[in-house]
């Protein structure tokens, strides 16, 4: 199995995708490049959303894309359905947020915050977590300055990494490093948009993790719950 952890693939239910179109070319150019599983990882954000309104959305743009792809490709990737959640200081007041994790599991893709991170930061995570009984999976954390990172891997968070990571010769380095050392876990291509160019970067990076692409798609697919 080959699985992109972190994706805006469905249609309407956030910027990702602005047509079913949109997203029918998406999943196509992800199977071209391998990818057998989807996280379908559509933005949830606590202070403008619901997660009734987000589950709804999400439902009903899964649906549209259910019934605009060929059954032919339908047999070769498998959907999970989830959310890209946003940290902030009271999500952890969130009666449903077990509602946005990863399919059945309690695993739950976790976007930090665009600002320099505190105390507050670290608390929030851990609150969240702890309250609901989630596992954080950090999203990108190939964006983040690594002094900043360093709690997380303490912490022992699941970490996943953009394919774009892949692209350019320090941040390559940088993130075999990561995945080397085990405090990064896992890859996604972050797709946005018809042309899914990060599938690009999504074949670059399976051949970077070829000598133990195995073992990590084998955490990746737990982490599906498949
Ligand atoms: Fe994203």
């Amino acid at each position: 199995m080959i699985v992109d952890m972190h994706s805006h693939i469905l249609p309407g239910a956030d910027h990702g995708s602005d047509s079913v179109e949109s997203s029918v070319a998406m999943v196509k150019r992800a199977l071209e490049a391998g990818v057998t599983a989807i996280h379908l990882s559509s933005h949830f954000y606590h202070h403008s959303d619901t997660v009734e309104d987000f589950l709804q959305r999400r439902q009903k743009a899964y649906d549209k894309l259910m019934a605009a792809l060929d059954e032919d490709i339908k047999s070769k990737i498998t959907f999970v359905l989830g959310a890209e959640v946003t940290l902030e200081v009271d999500l952890k007041d969130e009666p449903r947020l077990r509602e946005l994790c990863i399919g059945e599991t309690d695993n739950i893709l976790i976007e930090m915050p665009n600002m320099k991170w505190t105390d507050w930061t670290f608390n929030a995570l851990y609150d969240m977590s702890a309250r609901h009984n989630v596992r954080p999976l950090i999203a990108h954390v190939d964006r983040y300055d690594e002094k900043q990172c360093k709690k997380l891997y303490e912490y022992g968070y699941n970490c996943q990494l953009n394919a774009s990571a892949f692209r350019g010769l320090m941040s390559r380095h940088k993130a075999m490093k990561l995945l080397m050392e085990g405090n990064a876990h896992v890859i996604g291509s972050d797709v946005h948009g018809k042309e899914a160019k990060e599938y690009d970067n999504y074949e670059k990076a399976l051949k970077c993790i070829s000598p133990f692409k195995d073992e990590l798609m084998e955490y990746a697919a737990e982490l599906l719950g498949l």
